[in-house]
């Protein structure tokens, strides 16, 4: 028989569903998409293979992927009243509620009419996605309104040069590239849940994408990235981090981008992200916020067998391809979306509305007395 802390316990290691998607810390092979290890992916493919991996099942051959490429391509562009609602929004809002408003904005001005427009509403988000994130962020903090549209072949080349003005390195370019690709797609995890659930109700993809934006924005979800980056850039040395992190743990503070709900050693991510950090540390010539993250990672599994997550090294990864601090968690959106957008399909393919119970912890059944009667209880 279920017990009663079972929501307490985050329903940790319950099983909430099937999917042909995904496998996270399972029988050795950390993290698979479609059966493919993830490190296998960010060696050898580019994040549009896995997109079109993710909503097709297989990857695509040079011609599917360059007929895709061209479909995102011609749907990069933002509506003008999109824009209008962006330039409202003041520069010292949180950039996931300009996610979430963005992507609940385009919803109303393209919704998706039936089902079977499914692919394109999801497409139409991935190819808005950097731009909506971008037309804000410059627009607000730098009063320049950005072409949203530009030639760069790859989503992450896109990316970086709707935030830069102009075009990024190839290695730059490829960074990028794995780092939405090790974001994609990651199971039963908090915001895709999220999509799930609206999606069994039968709601249309822009709310179950919004409903997943709202959930990936708590530090506990993909915040962390952020909140690292936060952490690091107050530690002064190695050694200064290993001193204050000490002190983090004895106040029973928790530090972000370290540890993991279902990975129990290490979180397969990591060691992908943790390389480019150390090569755009090289690159830059300047070391210290990699050797800085290198002494946390070292202190943290010492100390209490904790272990970086996808997160932690996205700090210092992002930080070196320029990007301020406050975008980290929407670049998440923009490659999560990939998953989020597939779960949707793959709920309504297979659906019934998912609704648990719960276990009632409440006061014994009792009778309404008349208002006058009723005695002030202490709240
Ligand atoms: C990811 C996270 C929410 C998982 O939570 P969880 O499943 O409850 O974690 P666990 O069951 O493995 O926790 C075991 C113990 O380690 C502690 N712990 C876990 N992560 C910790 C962290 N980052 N810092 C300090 N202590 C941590 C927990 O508090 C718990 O201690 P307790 O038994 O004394 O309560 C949690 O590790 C966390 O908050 N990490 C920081 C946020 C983060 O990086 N999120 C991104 C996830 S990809």
């Amino acid at each position: 028989m279920m017990t009663g802390n079972i929501g307490g316990a985050g329903l940790r290691g319950q099983s909430a569903g099937e999917t042909k998607l995904c496998t996270v810390g399972q029988s050795g092979s950390g993290l698979t998409y479609c059966g493919y290890d993830v490190a296998d992916l960010a060696e050898n493919s580019t994040f549009e293979e896995v997109a079109y991996l993710l909503f097709n099942g297989e990857l695509p051959t040079q011609s599917q992927l360059d007929s895709y490429k061209v479909e995102l391509f011609a749907l990069r562009d933002i509506p003008g009243s999109l824009k209008s609602v962006l330039k409202l929004i003041p520069a010292d809002a949180h950039p996931m509620d300009v996610m979430r408003t963005g992507c609940s904005f385009l919803g109303n001005l393209e919704p998706e009419q039936d089902f079977s427009h499914q692919r394109h509403a999801a497409n139409r988000l991935l190819a808005t996605f950097p731009a909506i994130m971008c037309y804000w962020y410059r627009y607000s903090h730098q009063g320049v309104e950005i072409d949203c549209q530009t030639d760069e072949p790859s989503l992450g080349g896109h990316f970086l040069k709707l935030l830069n003005g102009k075009t990024a390195s190839e290695q730059h370019q490829r960074v990028m590239d794995v780092s939405l690709i090790l974001y994609a797609e990651h199971e039963f995890n908090a915001s895709t849940f999220v999509a799930r659930v609206c999606a069994s109700t039968l709601s249309d993809m822009f709310s179950c994408i919004t409903g997943a934006i709202g959930t990936l924005r708590g530090p506990l979800h993909g915040g962390a990235n952020e909140a690292t980056m936060d952490m690091i850039s107050k530690f002064t040395s190695p050694e200064d981090a290993k001193t204050k992190m000490a002190r983090m743990l004895e106040r029973k503070e928790k530090i972000m981008g370290f540890g993991h709900a279902v990975y129990r050693t290490s979180d397969p991510r990591n060691v992908v992200i943790k390389a480019w950090s150390k090569k755009l540390a090289e690159e830059n010539g300047d070391t210290s916020l990699y050797d800085i993250s290198v002494a946390c990672e070292e202190f943290m599994w010492a100390s209490k067998k904790l272990f970086c997550n996808a997160d932690f090294f996205h700090a210092s990864t992002y930080n070196y391809l320029g990007i301020p601090t406050k975008l980290f968690t929407p670049i998440f959106v923009c490659s999560r979306l990939t998953g989020w957008a597939t779960h949707v399909m793959e709920q309504r393919d297979n659906n019934r509305i998912i609704r648990p119970s719960a276990d009632y912890t409440g006061k014994n059944p009792r009778i309404v007395t008349e208002i006058s009667e009723r005695v002030e209880m202490q709240l």
